[in-house]
């Protein structure tokens, strides 16, 4: 049966100057019949205002704060189907547990929250009220990541021996959270809005899923390093961890803010015993695929075969390139399509259900976890 109206969302976060937030709202655009009509933008009333106004929105649903939100979203019979969430790290977990407890499925960005306690309470929420729960893993959303988590499951690159992945960035190389107009640098680098960490929370995690869902290797042990280059800064801007996963394969990690000449170069690399593949965040179109006994080839998104998975996502020919955009709203596009067979009534496929969960939120906080106690005792192996 097809949902005969549009799902109805809201928004905590991504008010006047947010980043992550007004990405959310257009990709979620991309698609059709998705429509945002709720909002608490911002803790400050007259922002959310000011944003709910540029947006056209009704004025009687930009809400003073998350807390009424929920409350008065759960009461209307038009009210939100899902909120979704983009705040600084440490509300993420209030803000999610009001919203389940009022009954509203959710989205939420990583990572999940800032205590692994609070993540598992959430899965607990999850699974008690049987509602969804997406996390924004931006990365699994590329048509030729698809691919490569195929190419791996069908065996082509034989067992898995090693992966590299690295995300380098070089935005806080300077004290860029001194800069008053920086608000993102100012609260990842400041422990009472970030948590325990910065880089490893806001771009380790992003290693750590990406590489779990194309391998669907699962990490036995891990031993970590994270260091604080720039001066007067209390949270790492660098994490150096090596991996053991179940099953005997290993792993290197680099996340880093003070690499200077890099933007956003995410790469992950994973040998087998047969082939290889590289996935290189910046260049998502093409996969690069090697093999031992075949030459090495560039699978390119709209032009060669990406799978059924893969290939049921990509929106435009070959050459014309798909991004970031397009990943943020192939999740969307997945999640949503879960959350409309769920109110029809009918039952989400294997694909319905190909977004990243709460399971996957929990991991990557338990994997920060781990980092941290690793460094703490100078990079001793701790069992996942
Ligand atoms: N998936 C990704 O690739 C990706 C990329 C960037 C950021 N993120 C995540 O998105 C989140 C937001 O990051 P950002 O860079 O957009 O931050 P930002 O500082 O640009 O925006 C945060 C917004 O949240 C609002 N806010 C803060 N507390 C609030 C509250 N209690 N109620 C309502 N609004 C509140 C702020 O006013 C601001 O508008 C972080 O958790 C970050 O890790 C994810």
């Amino acid at each position: 049966m097809t949902l005969d109206r549009p799902l109805r969302y809201g928004m905590v976060g991504g008010g006047p100057g947010a980043f992550i937030g007004d990405v959310h709202r257009r990709a979620i655009a991309l698609d059709p019949n998705t429509d945002l009509v709720a909002a608490a933008f911002s803790r400050k009333h007259e922002s959310t205002l000011q944003t709910g106004r540029e947006l056209l929105m009704d004025e009687s649903r930009l809400y003073p704060d998350f807390q009424t939100m929920a409350a008065k979203e759960s009461e209307r019979s038009d009210g939100i189907d899902f909120v979704v969430i983009v705040t600084p790290n440490v509300s993420h977990f209030p803000i999610a547990k009001a919203f389940l407890e009022h009954g509203i499925h959710v989205v939420c960005d990583k990572p999940l929250t800032t205590e692994l306690s609070d993540a598992e309470a959430l899965g607990e929420l999850v699974e008690k009220t049987g509602l969804l729960f997406g996390v924004t893993y931006t990365y699994t959303g590329y048509p030729t990541v698809k691919k490569a988590r195929e190419l791996v499951q069908s065996g082509a690159l034989g067992p898995i021996r090693f992966v590299n992945a690295e995300y380098p960035q070089e935005w806080l190389a300077t004290r860029a959270e001194q800069d008053p107009d920086n608000r993102q640098a100012s609260w990842r680098t400041d422990p009472a809005q970030s948590g325990k960490v910065n880089c490893v929370g806001d771009i380790g995690t992003h290693i750590e899923n990406l590489v779990s869902y194309v391998t669907g290797l699962e990490i036995s042990k891990l031993s970590a390093r994270l260091d604080s280059f720039v001066g007067g800064r209390t949270l790492d801007d660098n994490a150096t961890i090596m991996v053991e996963y179940n099953g005997g394969a290993k792993g290197i990690y680099w996340s880093s803010q003070i690499a200077v000449g890099s933007d956003n170069a995410l790469r992950m690399r994973v040998y087998g015993e047969k082939g290889s593949i590289e996935f290189s965040q910046e260049d998502p179109n093409y996969l690069k695929v090697f093999s031992l006994d075949g030459p090495q080839q560039i699978l390119s998104r709209g032009r060669d075969a990406l799978g059924e998975r893969g290939d049921s996502i990509v929106r435009i020919p070959a050459g014309h390139p798909e991004g970031y955009f397009e990943a943020f709203a192939n999740i969307y596009k997945t999640f949503t399509g879960a959350l409309r067979k769920r109110i029809t009534g009918d039952s989400p496929d294997e694909h319905d259900l190909d977004f990243p969960t709460v399971h996957d939120g929990i991991q990557g906080i338990r994997f920060v976890a781990r980092v941290l106690e690793s460094s703490e005792a100078q990079g001793t192996w701790i069992d996942f």
